[in-house]
């Protein structure tokens, strides 16, 4: 067993956060998570689309045991009761993961505020649904009512200045993500090796930091914690379990990726890393014309991005939920080139956690000219 300050914190078995993942829910995949003794996230950027992308509403609303015709904090008090429900004789912890980029302010709003309101009803609650997880933007504004509400506070960041700014918000762990994740990530590629230690000594001892962005097994755990890190998030590794929500297409698709499998184009939000189809190579040749501030590391203006870029994403989301395995938009990070299973998430971990406290306990003996 691998106690950290994270686990400590969130009272979980191991330090391992499994990614929110959106469009899709992670409905099961939370559940499944949090039973297995680390930290579920439900995603809720799929609750975001019922007037512009019902193929992906429709496909959260069914596993979140609600109804088409359910308003977004409806379908998210359904999907926070169910989750309770199923990990609460469990002990399992579990948090929600809502982006704060600009373009969605109004519906963060409304989810974060459903979010305190259905744990207030239900006291019995906190001590499962414990974490509030935004990202995408300027933690700050959010500190009186995600604090005011006592939930624990993380937020995910890809540079330096973005962790000094968790700090001042008052956010209760930090999660350094590199430019080898999935979806979205920065405008300016910082990776893991480099952002994770960086973080960590910014940032000193108090607060707990979380790496996240290519881990995806002992190993890669292990060398987290090396790093200074109190643990893992893992995104695409979850992503490709049996108990994912995701589309069955989406899951193969990070098992076929092999060696340099992924590209970067241009996400609804900004940069996104794509697992590598035709289409999403086409997408990345679209993105070098119509949105060259994706490689150049200058944000556009999202009303300014030409909406057939934006279309033609969600045209491959769409074709992932209709199975048309052609047309087809899969984002997944680099480390999908190391998954080459569908395992239940139980397995998952017990494997992770074997992997990752054997090499913690031996790496001295590797090292020949330790004394
Ligand atoms: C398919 C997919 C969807 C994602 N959706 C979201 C999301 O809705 N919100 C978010 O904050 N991060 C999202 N992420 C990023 C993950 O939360 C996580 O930080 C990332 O997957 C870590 O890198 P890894 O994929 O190498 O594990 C997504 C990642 C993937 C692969």
């Amino acid at each position: 067993m691998l106690k950290t300050k994270l686990t400590e914190m969130l009272g979980i078995r191991h330090p391992i956060i499994q990614a929110g993942m959106g469009p899709f829910s992670n409905n099961n995949l939370c559940v499944a998570a949090a039973n297995a003794g680390i930290l579920g996230l439900l995603s809720t950027s799929g609750i975001f689309s019922k007037t512009d992308q019902p193929w992906v509403y429709k496909a959260f609303v069914e596993t979140a045991e609600a109804s088409m015709d359910d308003d977004m904090a409806t379908v998210l008090e359904k999907v926070l009761k169910r989750t309770y429900r199923l990990t609460k004789d469990n002990g399992g912890v579990f948090g929600i993961n809502v982006m704060v980029s600009a373009e969605l302010l109004d519906k963060s709003k409304v989810l974060i505020d459903t979010a305190i309101r259905v744990r207030e009803e239900n006291p019995a609650m906190k001590d499962h649904f414990k974490v509030i997880f935004t990202s995408a933007g300027d933690p700050v504004p959010w500190r009186d009512k995600i604090k005011n509400a006592g939930f624990t506070w993380l937020h995910v960041v890809p540079s330096v200045k973005g962790a000094l700014r968790c700090q001042k918000a008052g956010v209760d762990c930090i999660v350094a993500s590199g430019h080898e994740g999935g979806f979205h990530i920065a405008w300016e590629p910082v990776h893991s090796m480099v952002l994770l230690p960086a973080v960590v000594d910014a940032i000193g001892a108090d607060l707990p930091v979380v790496g996240a962005g290519g881990f995806c097994d002992g190993k890669t755990l292990a060398a987290a914690l090396a790093l200074g890190a109190a643990g893992a998030q893992m995104g695409t590794r979850f992503l490709a379990t049996q108990e994912s929500d995701f589309h069955p297409l989406w899951k193969e698709q990070v098992v076929k990726t092999e060696d340099r499998g992924t590209l970067v184009a241009r996400g609804i939000v900004g940069p996104a890393r794509w697992l590598k189809t035709p289409s999403s190579v086409q997408h990345l040749q679209n993105t070098i014309v119509k949105s060259p501030g994706v490689f150049s590391g200058v944000p556009d203006d999202f009303t300014t991005v030409p909406p057939d870029l934006i279309q033609y994403e969600r045209d491959g989301i769409r074709a992932v939920c209709t199975g048309d395995r052609e047309k087809a938009m899969m984002a997944g990070g680099e480390c999908a080139q190391r998954v080459e299973d569908l395992p239940k998430v139980q397995d998952l971990v017990d494997n992770i956690m074997t992997d990752a406290t054997r090499i913690v306990q031996t790496m001295p003996h590797y090292l020949t000219n330790v004394k």
